[in-house]
């Protein structure tokens, strides 16, 4: 039985999750690779993780498929995520957006939502603002990974998570316990959110005319080319007084420059280039 994977299928395994989500793996995360693949192995049956490869490769399984790649994304997240652009959101963004749809409408997209903790801060947000009383508002919240799409639905959560950036108030306001150490979030919240599965890079958007979309924590895992891509399908669809939210460490900055970046507070969000900004086609870093 093997525990460690040989090089051939070590190399069939990164460009598998590059072809499949466009996350870049290279084979020095081999530790991380096995690791996660142990976990599929085991809920397969399949203890050696050679044979695992194996059977990815002939078989065609597509739920084997799903869960390679599912064990291959990184999910990491929290409650208001980063403390700054939330408050920017909320002293700003939000209310610049108020201001400029006399249709009250609101359509937001959380693209890579993870286990929904990110477009769930957001309706609390909206809700707590009240800025957007008898707006029709939809949140879509989209993720490649099957079983954090599933978890993010039902808006079930561990004392342990519920531990990691939500404010007590929040809690008490928003949350119904369940049995053992387990939090539920309020209907009314999970009702302003739809989640659906969906990759970020050959599907999509889900929505023509977005009002605001988070794309946070996510295009690290990409190369250049991939990210241009992305962010050329958000520029398609975000509306031109629209905002896009990026992770802290993320920029559009020497990737395309569809976007002109504004910032308040300290916090930077982009917002799509007036026309005669766009000089020249975007280079590839
Ligand atoms: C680190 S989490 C970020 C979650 C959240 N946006 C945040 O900032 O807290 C990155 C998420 O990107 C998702 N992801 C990776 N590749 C993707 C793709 N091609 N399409 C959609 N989602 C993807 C992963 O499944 C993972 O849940």
């Amino acid at each position: 039985m093997s525990t460690s994977l040989y090089n051939d299928h070590l190399e069939y395994i990164t460009k598998f999750i590059y072809k499949h989500a466009g996350i870049v793996l290279t084979q020095e995360k081999s530790y991380l690779i096995e690791t996660r693949l142990r976990e599929v192995a085991r809920i397969v049956g399949e203890p050696d993780l050679n044979q695992l490869i194996e059977r990815l490769k002939t078989t065609g399984d597509v739920q084997l498929k799903t869960l390679v790649v599912d064990a291959l994304t990184t999910n990491e997240t929290m409650w208001f995520r980063d403390r700054r652009p939330f408050e920017a959101l909320k002293n700003h963004v939000l209310p610049a957006l108020q201001k400029a749809k006399p249709d009250r409408t609101l359509r937001i997209w959380s693209a890579a939502c993870s286990t929904g903790q990110e477009p769930y801060s957001l309706a609390i947000m909206l809700e707590e603002l009240g800025l957007f009383k008898h707006w029709d508002i939809t949140i879509y919240a989209t993720d490649i990974a099957n079983k954090v799409i599933q978890k993010a639905g039902d808006g079930i959560y561990t004392q342990f998570e519920i531990s990691r950036g939500l404010p007590a108030k929040y809690l008490v306001k928003y949350f119904q316990q369940l049995d053992g150490d387990q939090w539920q979030i309020s209907r009314s919240i999970r009702n302003m959110v739809r989640f659906q599965r969906h990759n970020i890079l050959t599907d999509l958007p889900p929505h023509r005319h977005l009002d605001l979309v988070l794309c946070r924590n996510v295009l690290i895992y990409f190369d250049a080319p991939s990210k241009q891509q992305i962010l050329k399908k958000i520029h398609k669809v975000l509306n031109p007084e629209g905002f896009l939210m990026l992770g802290s460490s993320e920029s559009t900055l020497g990737i395309t420059d569809q976007f002109e970046h504004v910032q308040f507070d300290g916090a930077i969000f982009f917002q799509p280039a007036p026309a005669e900004q766009l000089v020249k086609p975007a280079l590839a870093v």
